[in-house]
């Protein structure tokens, strides 16, 4: 459990905190108007919390919304000290014509982080989605397409090298009811890809902490027990994969996954890192006060599964504000799912997790 570890994660996280220092929210409402999360003087950042708790609290960054809309930006700057980039390091946007990179959006992301103190997971290199059309239209053959995926995993790792700290190596490999995904890597390379995938990624930067992710797998089911035996597989075979994502998307209609921790445990005995990375929880819309509470109960059961589990790294949520939330266009009818509206009004979710932070700190 965590208290156990609480030497070792708060000498890390001393050393850390030394080679940068959090910008305030005062520095933010210098640089992007008014932060509208208003700070008192002993208040904090999530961010900040989650350095006392010994994990980091991050955000999936939406770029068009860090260029546009100085709030957000603020926000994004001050509230966290880990980000993701929602789109902007998949492989359509990287590489959307055959050999041409555009790596700009990507490297914007990875500067701001650096200049906020923020630590950067790299999202996603091996996926079935998103993938550019000269890719999918292809019609290569297996040969080919194992070479255009090493060369892209070696190219995409290497462009960031030493600037990565967690990679999504691998995403949505599985299946709900834990068979694999008949992506275009099943079904022309094999299921090997996944091995592969880790040791390619692994030799173009050794230092990268390397993830497989996957949502539904937040508490003990078909799904995350084929997850389970994989990595156990991979790891016999000495694959260098060291951590598991559990991605967090949820809806306040389902029941919250209270055996998150004991499913994470699982992991964490097979001497891996785990993360929770893409935390939302969406609300069949209109919003009222019983699905708002249900909403800050269910973030807080995903944050305390990773509060409790002593190599859980970091709780990153899927995007911060309502406004730029990927939930209404593919969810009919639902929305409300980040921890601040559109306005960035905080709601009762952000207090909750504020308070587990806090007390999970006074615990260590
Ligand atoms: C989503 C983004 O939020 C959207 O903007 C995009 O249109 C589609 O992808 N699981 C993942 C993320 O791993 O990459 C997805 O992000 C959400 C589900």
């Amino acid at each position: 459990m965590k208290a156990t570890h609480a030497v070792v994660v708060g000498t890390a996280v001393a050393l850390l905190a030394g080679a940068f220092t959090l910008p305030t929210a005062s520095a933010a409402t210098g640089s992007g108007g008014p932060g509208p999360v208003k700070k008192g003087s002993s208040a904090r950042t999530l961010g900040e919390l989650g350095d006392r708790a010994g994990v980091r609290i991050g955000t999936a960054v939406d770029m068009s919304a860090l260029a546009a809309d100085a709030p957000y930006r603020a926000v994004a700057a001050t509230e966290f000290s880990a980000v993701t980039p929602e789109n902007v390091m998949k492989w359509e946007a990287v590489e959307p014509t055959r050999g041409t990179y555009d790596w700009a959006p990507a490297d914007q992301l990875v500067d701001f982080a650096r200049a906020n103190g923020q630590q950067v997971r790299g999202h996603t290199l091996v996926w079935h989605s998103q993938l550019p059309s000269w890719l999918t239209e292809g019609d290569f053959s297996a040969a080919e397409l194992r070479d255009i995926l090493h060369r892209h995993i070696t190219d995409e790792v290497g462009h960031f090298k030493g600037k990565i700290w967690q990679w999504d190596v691998v995403n949505e490999a599985f299946n709900d009811d834990g068979t694999m995904r008949d992506s275009i890597w099943l079904q022309k390379l094999g299921p090997g890809y996944i091995a592969d995938a880790f040791r390619w990624a692994h030799q173009a930067d050794p230092k990268a902490k390397l993830y497989i992710n996957d949502y539904n797998v937040e508490g003990v089911n078909a799904k995350s027990t084929a997850l389970l035996a994989l990595v156990a597989e991979l790891k016999k075979q000495h694959v260098p994969v060291d951590g598991v994502g559990v991605q967090g998307h949820l809806d306040v209609t389902y029941d919250a996954p209270h055996d998150i921790a004991a499913n994470l445990q699982r992991f964490d005995d097979l001497g891996l890192e785990t993360a929770i990375t893409e935390a939302d929880v969406r609300i069949p819309l209109p919003v009222d006060s019983t699905k708002t509470e249900a909403q800050a109960e269910a973030y807080s059961v995903l944050l305390q599964g990773c509060l409790l589990t002593e190599h859980c790294t970091d709780f990153t949520v899927w995007g911060f504000s309502d406004k730029y939330s990927w939930v209404p266009g593919v969810f009919k009818g639902e929305g409300s799912a980040n921890l601040m509206d559109e306005n960035l009004r905080t709601k009762a979710a952000y207090t909750a997790l504020s308070q587990d932070l806090k007390l999970a700190a006074g615990r260590r």
